[in-house]
């Protein structure tokens, strides 16, 4: 509702300034879909998602000042590392499989276990986490303030000569937003193009449709809207020890629940679950008729909703590789290697 409003608000700003036809609301023609288009990015400060761009690619925010969070949500690779667990700090394995940041504006809540609620509150979590980036916010504050280059473009988008960790997560935040992946087969097939899916993808989304998979995987992430349990029909032999929601209401019947993850650009964002198990679709497609619906697809029945989920890709977000301030001769100098 609130994006429609929004959506509404930006057309008409469009029309008055003449901004070309990328901003508009791609509406779906198809009546009772769960499913809905992803609408592109609408940019209302570029200067801010230009300063939270650097920010998402610069190393120096970690103690080693060579981990930034595209190491681990790499723009190159549908926002993850595609790796079971992510590596942090000092090369530790990390607890927990890399969701994408690729359209994660659109979830109710952030992580796994939905313990921030919004992007802001996300970024400022990696920073400070001793597995991941292994810093401190007043370290990571004082080294941007000892670069000319971000002070000013600090002062230019906050107004302050003195930049605050809220400023920080908030400019991230911003460019978070703008990674949305429109255009997909899929939308423009709930856009009205009935070529833009083949008979065997067609015969996947009504699979998934008719099974049930949508009454968890909706919205227009297909995901992100609701937190339920893994293993509804059948328990999920988990091979990591993550609790889900209940580490965050401390109620036991969150225990094993999840965030939904989004099914938007599936195909790049392998392997798969929140331990990162399933290496293939096909796999998670197999586990997830068995144990949440109890339902064990044919070979035909798994590759047509594997058809299905592929084109769910979207199109990437462009940008230019954002060309970084260099350090000053104050600025302190990161520590890549600790002995253990
Ligand atoms: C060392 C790897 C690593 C780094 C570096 C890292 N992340 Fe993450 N990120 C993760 C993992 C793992 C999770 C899931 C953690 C969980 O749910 O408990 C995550 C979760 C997220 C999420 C939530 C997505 C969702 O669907 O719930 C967002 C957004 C995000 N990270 C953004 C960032 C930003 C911004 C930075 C840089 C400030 C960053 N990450 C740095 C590994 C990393
Ligand atoms: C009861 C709710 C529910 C139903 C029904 C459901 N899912 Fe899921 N799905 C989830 C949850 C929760 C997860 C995350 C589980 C985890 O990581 O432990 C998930 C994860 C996935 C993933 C992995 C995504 C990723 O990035 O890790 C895929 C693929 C998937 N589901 C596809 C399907 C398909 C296809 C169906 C129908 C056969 C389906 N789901 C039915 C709740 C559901």
């Amino acid at each position: 509702m609130k994006m429609k409003i929004i959506s509404a608000v930006v057309l008409s700003m469009a029309a008055m300034v003449g901004v070309g036809s990328q901003a508009q609301e791609i509406k779906s023609v198809r009546k009772g879909e769960l499913v809905a288009p992803i609408q592109p990015a609408k940019v209302t400060n570029k200067a801010m998602v230009d300063l939270g761009a650097k920010l998402f690619f610069d190393p120096r925010l970690s103690k080693s000042g060579f981990i930034s969070c595209n190491s681990c949500h790499n723009l190159s690779m549908g926002g993850t590392d595609n790796l079971k667990t992510s590596i942090g700090h000092n090369w530790q394995e990390g607890p927990i499989n890399s969701p994408t940041v690729l359209n994660s504006s659109l979830a109710i809540a952030q992580f796994w276990d939905g313990r921030a609620k919004d992007l802001k509150e996300q970024a400022a979590g990696p920073i400070a986490n001793p597995g991941e980036m292994a810093f401190t916010h007043e370290l990571a504050v004082g080294m941007l303030q000892s670069i000319p280059g971000y002070t000013a473009e600090f002062k230019k988008v906050f107004g302050s000569d003195k930049i605050d960790i809220n400023m920080v997560t908030q400019a991230i935040a911003a460019f978070e937003e703008t990674l949305v992946t429109p255009n997909s087969r899929f939308d423009k097939w709930l856009a009205g193009d009935d070529k833009a899916l083949t008979a065997q993808e067609l015969r996947g989304y009504q699979t998934f449709k008719n099974s049930g998979c949508v009454a968890c995987h909706n919205g227009p992430a297909l995901g992100g809207t609701s937190f339920q349990k893994m293993g509804v029909v059948e328990p999920y032999k988990a091979s990591s020890p993550a609790e889900g929601r209940s580490a965050v209401t401390g109620k036991d019947e969150d225990r094993f629940n999840f965030k939904v993850p989004t099914l938007r650009n599936v195909e790049l964002t392998y392997p798969y679950f929140h331990d990162g198990a399933a290496d293939t679709l096909s796999e998670a497609v197999d586990t997830m008729g068995r144990l949440q619906l109890g339902r064990k697809f044919t070979p035909a029945e798994n590759a047509d909703i594997v058809a299905f989920l592929k084109t769910l890709t979207g199109d990437q977000p462009k940008m230019m590789m954002p060309i970084l301030p260099p350090s000053s001769d104050a600025t302190p100098r990161p520590t890549p290697f600790e002995k253990k």
